[in-house]
């Protein structure tokens, strides 16, 4: 049974740009830019839920009521697939703060590898968004969710997983792992192969944006 943290994107335009993702003749450079195009799209239906707070507005006519966004927002990509994924983010929410976080899945073990942390000292958030392309096996997911929890990203600060692919088996591990985590995707794929890749998802997200290595 799908987890009620699961929200699978239905809109016509991410199903139009994921095919394009999908398609193997998509050259790194198409791909880079349809990277960049859902995750606005997701990012825009993961901030739905968002505080605003009142902000006064004088246009040129009169002066009005209108908001701004209320919540301090830390975009978290694991690299270094998801970094294709944080201009699309920073133009949605420009006070965002961007912290990297390193992590690369063993390719033997499929277990995650942490090489990198940007984290600042203190966590000064509301909402932290964990942005990477792919969600497999869960393990590096639950590990970027680890690793924010330890560092003070508590209730009621909240964790959101934006992936623009993920696998059954990955939602049920951060879901039956972390159930208070949110998970925006565009696309529930059938399932992982015996190498850990999605299927039919679009081979490795990494290799595709930086046109290293071969699709799959
Ligand atoms: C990919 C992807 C995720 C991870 C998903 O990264 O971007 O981080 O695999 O797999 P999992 O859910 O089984 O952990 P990869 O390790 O290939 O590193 P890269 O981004 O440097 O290519
Ligand atoms: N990482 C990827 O980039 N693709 C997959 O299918 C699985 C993990």
């Amino acid at each position: 049974m799908l987890p009620p943290t699961l929200h699978v994107s239905q809109h016509p335009a991410v199903l139009h740009k994921l095919g394009i993702l999908r398609d193997e003749k998509t050259e790194p450079k198409k791909f880079r830019e349809v990277v960049r195009e859902l995750s606005w799209l997701l990012g825009y239906e993961a901030l739905a839920d968002a505080r605003v707070r009142a902000r006064e507005v004088k246009t040129p006519l009169e002066t009005m009521h209108g908001h701004e966004l209320g919540e301090r927002i830390g975009l978290i990509p694991i690299l270094r697939a998801g970094l294709g994924m944080v201009d699309a983010m920073l133009e949605l929410m420009p006070t965002a703060e961007v912290w990297h976080l390193g992590l690369f899945r063993d390719e033997r073990t499929l277990k995650p590898v942490e090489y990198y942390n940007k984290l600042p000292d203190a966590a000064s958030v509301d909402l932290c968004l964990i942005l990477d392309p792919m969600l497999a096996t869960g393990g590096s997911a639950t590990a970027a969710i680890e690793v924010l929890k330890r560092w003070g990203a508590v209730t009621p600060v909240r964790i959101k997983l934006v992936n623009l692919i993920a696998a059954p088996e990955g939602v049920e591990a951060v879901a039956k792992a972390h159930p208070d985590v949110e998970i925006h995707c565009a696309a529930l794929d059938r399932q992982l192969n015996d190498k850990g890749y999605i299927m039919p998802g679009l081979g490795d997200a990494g290799d595709r944006q930086f046109g290293t290595g071969k699709a799959s």
